[in-house]
């Protein structure tokens, strides 16, 4: 039996580290061919590699997604590699740590260009191109039973609740999940589908950078911090990438073809506590 996304091309914005990196190595090793796109080059270039030797057509792509031309560079440069664009998922992000009072304007532009006004180019530059294959006969009608892409943002638990820490950081994701919304409503007529995943703690650079600017400004160890995460995790494990891929991997593949502007929680329970 073939691959399940054999002839399928993905674009994997932040796909250099983390859990970007896990979803491009899920998807090529489901099939599809994949270009990784991220601000640190050299590591997407080293991805890259290791996907070529699974054997798939791959490639890797600098962007600064709180650069719109840069975002729309980043699509450019990637249907010359690809051809097209099946499915584009946005994993890049920054967090930051910082309490209320202290916020700056740097701080805030930082944390939203990247996490907010990043992720909504992104869907503009990506949406525009697939639009375009959408037969006329399907735009006229509005209705296809194919779908023409599949479209998956990065939320967080931070968008979820208030985060006194993370004011930037939060109100950027839950933004993430209103555009999810708007994005998927936008592009119905279309049938292109937008979704988001909501993870809880996943052990990457940025768990790191978060636990320790946490512990900083509470005065805390990091390791104790992370373990206090853990401990408010109902299904008692932090997740993985390979969690966040496979749900990444389900949300694009013909079984969620009826689902769209979802933020879907993938935290062991996270959210319920
Ligand atoms: N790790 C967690 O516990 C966690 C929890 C909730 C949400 N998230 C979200 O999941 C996504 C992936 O996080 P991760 O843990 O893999 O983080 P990570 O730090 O390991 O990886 C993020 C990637 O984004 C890239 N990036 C950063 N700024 C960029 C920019 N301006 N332009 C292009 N690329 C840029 C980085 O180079 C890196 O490769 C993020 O959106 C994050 O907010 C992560």
């Amino acid at each position: 039996m073939g691959k399940r996304f054999g002839g399928k091309c993905a674009l994997v914005a932040g796909g250099a580290q983390g859990i970007g990196r896990g979803i491009a190595r899920r998807l090529a090793g489901e099939g599809a061919d994949v270009v990784v796109a991220d601000l640190d080059i050299e590591q997407a270039q080293s991805v890259s590699d290791q996907l070529a030797a699974m054997g798939v057509n791959a490639g890797a792509i600098p962007v600064d997604l709180a650069e719109i031309a840069s975002v729309e560079q980043m699509v450019e440069q990637s249907l010359e590699v690809l051809g097209r664009i099946d499915f584009f998922i946005n994993s890049a992000g920054v967090v930051h740590n910082v309490p209320l009072l202290e916020v700056t304007e740097h701080d805030w532009n930082r944390v939203v260009d990247i996490n907010q006004r990043g992720a909504a180019f992104c869907i503009k530059a990506v949406a525009r191109h697939m639009v375009e294959r959408v037969p006329e006969s399907v735009k006229s009608q509005g209705k296809s039973e194919t779908c023409y892409g599949k479209i998956v943002n990065f939320s967080s638990m931070s968008g979820r609740r208030g985060r006194p820490l993370q004011v930037h950081y939060a109100a950027a994701k839950a933004a993430v999940i209103s555009l999810t919304q708007s994005a998927a409503l936008a592009l119905a007529p279309y049938c292109i589908n937008v979704n988001a995943v909501s993870p809880g703690p996943v052990r990457t650079r940025m768990w790191d950078v978060n636990v320790a600017e946490k512990g900083r400004i509470l005065g805390r160890d990091a390791e104790r911090e992370a373990e206090q995460f853990i401990e408010n995790v109902p299904l008692r494990r932090p997740g993985t990438v390979e969690d966040m891929a496979a749900a990444v991997a389900f949300l694009c593949s013909p079984d969620a073809d009826y689902i769209t502007g979802q933020t879907l929680n993938v935290d062991g329970g996270f959210e319920m506590n």
